[in-house]
């Protein structure tokens, strides 16, 4: 199998990541709850992940909140920090794991305000301050879109954010571990983020990073391990955001692909996955029949979307699979405001993504089928 399917998640892993996951399974007891060394080991892990993770994307190590994957960092972040009569600011480009948390929210009276993506897929960013209204608190919204690749201007919404007093929750699932990432330089309050995409880590990783004191309302209480006699969540965090056992086995994972990706350099990771996209644009943009949709003049996530003439996205996925062998995702990804942006809320889009492990030789062969299928 050609595997294209990168923002889904990514099936190649780094074998130190599978060692780890492994050794972790063969030994680790439950972090926090017991003095055995299995217990302590399993607590050693999970606090070095915090501390890789912190370097990495420039926070506090215990403001370093495990979760399951991105969709859960994100429903603790938004249900976890505003109340009726806020105002936040999203975008377009969001998948359903902010858009659904904020429909719940307007519901209980919180106000949303969408900036709208354009054809092509992007955003206005004078469109911020149209937006702004007095009881504005936040801006939530995606580093990358799952969809077209669209990378938002991650520094500029940090510096209006700041200027303005906001908040600023970053959905970074499709650019941590492609793009660098760093909340202190870019001003970012919560950094959701999953581990199994581009991070090369295990599924049911992922967390968000909190900037120092920003208080987020705990959206499930439990077991801490830590003071059990107490009627609440504990205060500290990130004690506060973890309830329950924590996936110590796939954490172990998880820091063994943030070494990866730290010995290898973000950078040339992010440079072989836009050199990969490029040879794919490149190759079907011209091809009769085939419309390409995002912007590719700027700098974008490693994701081509496209349709060839009507036919339904699902069956050229499909056709992908069963004669070429190729992996893509086709139909609405999660991403009904961009879709409908796009004029594909129909048709749904074949969407190519790409990963670091990927070849030149992937591409031409994920070329030629286009090209085939399109005759
Ligand atoms: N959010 C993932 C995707 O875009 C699953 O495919």
């Amino acid at each position: 199998m050609i595997y294209l399917d990168n923002a889904a998640t990514t099936i190649h892993k780094p074998q130190a990541v599978i060692d780890a996951v492994v050794s972790a399974m063969n030994s680790l007891g439950n972090s926090g709850r017991g003095a055995s060394d299995a217990s302590l080991d399993a607590s050693r892990v999970i606090f070095e992940a915090r501390q890789k993770l912190a370097s990495l994307f420039h926070c506090r190590a215990d403001h370093v909140v495990f979760t399951c994957n991105a969709t859960e960092a994100l429903n603790i972040a938004i249900s976890g920090l505003f109340s009726k009569g806020d105002h936040i600011i999203s975008t377009d480009l969001e998948h359903n794991s902010v858009l659904r948390p904020l429909y719940r929210l307007q519901e209980s009276g919180v106000d949303v305000s969408f900036l709208p993506a354009n054809r092509t897929g992007n955003i206005d960013y004078d469109d911020f301050d149209r937006l702004l209204q007095k009881n504005t608190r936040a801006v939530v919204c995606t580093h990358a879109s799952n969809l077209t690749g669209t990378v938002t201007d991650v520094h500029k919404i940090g510096e209006f954010c700041q200027k303005h007093g906001l908040l600023f929750v970053l959905d970074a699932s499709q650019a941590a571990g492609s793009f660098p990432v760093d909340m202190e330089r870019d001003h970012i309050d919560v950094l959701c983020f999953t581990g199994h995409k581009a991070m090369l880590g295990p599924q049911g990783t992922g967390g968000l990073c909190v900037r120092e004191g920003v208080s987020i309302r705990p959206f499930k209480v439990g077991g801490t391990g830590v003071q059990s006699h107490l009627k609440q969540q504990p205060e500290q965090m990130p004690t506060k955001l973890e309830a329950g056992t924590l996936n110590a086995h796939g954490i172990a994972g998880l820091s063994a692909a943030v070494d990866f990706l730290q010995e290898i350099g973000i950078n040339n990771i992010r440079r072989k996955e836009e050199a990969l996209t490029k040879r794919f644009y490149e190759g079907v943009k011209d091809i009769d029949g085939v419309t390409v949709y995002g912007d590719f003049s700027c700098e974008r996530a490693p994701i081509v979307s496209l349709n060839i003439r009507d036919y339904p996205s699902s069956a050229v996925s499909d056709e992908l699979m069963q004669h070429y062998g190729i992996a893509t995702r086709s139909g609405a990804h999660c991403a009904p405001r961009l879709h409908e942006a796009l004029g594909t809320d129909e048709q749904g889009a074949v969407r190519f993504s790409f990963g670091y492990f990927n070849t030149n030789e992937e591409i031409d062969a994920a070329i030629c089928a286009v090209e085939e299928i399109a005759k």
